[in-house]
């Protein structure tokens, strides 16, 4: 795969008020999320759920991509057609969750690396003829007393660049997320901090590590305050703080940065994008990878009645899908 092909479907992922739907949870999180409306964590279920979302009509106006779970990637609709050829056949590009998750960093407590590089060129060969064109991996930067540590940052932007070294060797597109966690009390200038140090050192790694930034995607967090904080930042400064950051640490070479809601309340999620979008001109696109904030208030629908409810909650969905895409545009605006 030449650095072309990579370049193409990263901008493809970016296109124009366009974005990304995330349903890429593990079966330990999906069952978190199916426990919060009483819904059995079943294979059967988590397949139902996955073929509501895919199937949404029109989802394909604003959605370039989904990235997977192993599972869903396997899967076929009940009437045996596999989701990415549903996917494929829609224009929306397949992607895949790579990683293992996090995992205690030995001698720091309260941070985490993320595992999965053990046998990684193996599964991304197969996932290549699977139909993936893209894979994800989350590393995960807590805030709190005395952390994060240099070392922790250090050892997740290291992960993240031979992962995206890897996936570019197997022709996939890599997105690199890592994610500064919400959770804490600090204020919004703390997670800039945070944010700032946390990028500069992933493209030194991926740098390093040789890894073409035309090919390669960036999934952000926000520069948010804390979610226990006392003092909560607005639209505007979130909008404003999350710009400047991004604009002192990424190349201008990378295709597009998608941004991921992390426990931002939907509307929240839609508004803080939209309001980037319209500071002016910027290097990249700026679009989303939102898992939960597209996915809620579908998911409480659909819970409701797994077969009566699929209409209505797909609407939801493409609600959602729009919003978010004229957000990308700077376009949306919130309901009167
Ligand atoms: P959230 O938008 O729910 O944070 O999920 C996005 C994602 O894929 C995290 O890795």
């Amino acid at each position: 795969m030449s650095i072309d092909q990579l370049a193409e479907t990263a901008q493809a992922m970016v296109a124009p008020g366009k974005g990304i739907i995330a349903i890429d949870e593990s079966n330990n999180t999906i069952k978190k999320r199916f426990d919060g409306v009483g819904i059995e964590c079943t294979e059967d279920n988590r397949r139902a759920y996955r073929q509501m979302l895919l199937t949404t009509p029109g989802l394909n106006e604003h959605i370039s991509g989904a990235i997977l779970y192993d599972e869903t990637l396997r899967q076929k609709s009940s009437d045996g057609v596999p989701f990415t050829q549903i996917m494929m056949a829609k224009g929306i590009i397949p992607g895949i969750k790579v990683d293992k998750g996090p995992q205690p960093l030995a001698g720091f407590p309260g941070e985490v690396v993320t595992e999965g590089l053990d046998g990684l060129r193996e599964r991304l060969k197969e996932y290549a003829q699977l139909g993936a064109r893209f894979a994800k991996w989350r590393a995960v930067i807590n805030i709190g007393e005395d952390i994060p540590s240099g070392t922790c940052i250090e050892a997740n932007s290291h992960m993240l660049a031979r992962y995206a070294a890897l996936c570019q060797e197997a022709g996939i597109v890599p997105m690199v997320e890592p994610e500064v966690l919400m959770d804490g009390d600090h204020d919004i200038d703390i997670c800039y901090e945070v944010t700032e140090v946390t990028l500069r050192s992933l493209f030194a790694a991926l740098y390093d590590q040789n890894v073409m930034l035309e090919g390669t995607i960036l999934k952000a967090s926000m520069v948010v305050s804390g979610k226990s904080c006392p003092d909560q930042a607005g639209v505007e400064e979130v909008a404003e703080l999350t710009m400047r950051c991004l604009k002192s640490t990424v190349p201008a070479t990378l295709p597009g940065i998608v941004f991921l809601s992390g426990g931002q309340s939907d509307f929240d999620a839609t508004a803080h994008l939209n309001a980037m979008n319209q500071l002016g001109a910027k290097p990249w696109p700026l679009s989303f990878s939102y898992g939960r904030a597209m996915q809620s208030a579908a998911l409480k629908l659909w819970s409701a009645d797994l077969v009566g409810k699929v209409a209505e909650a797909q609407q939801t969905v493409f609600a959602r899908a729009r919003d978010n895409g004229l957000a990308a545009l700077g376009e949306w605006r919130p309901a009167a």
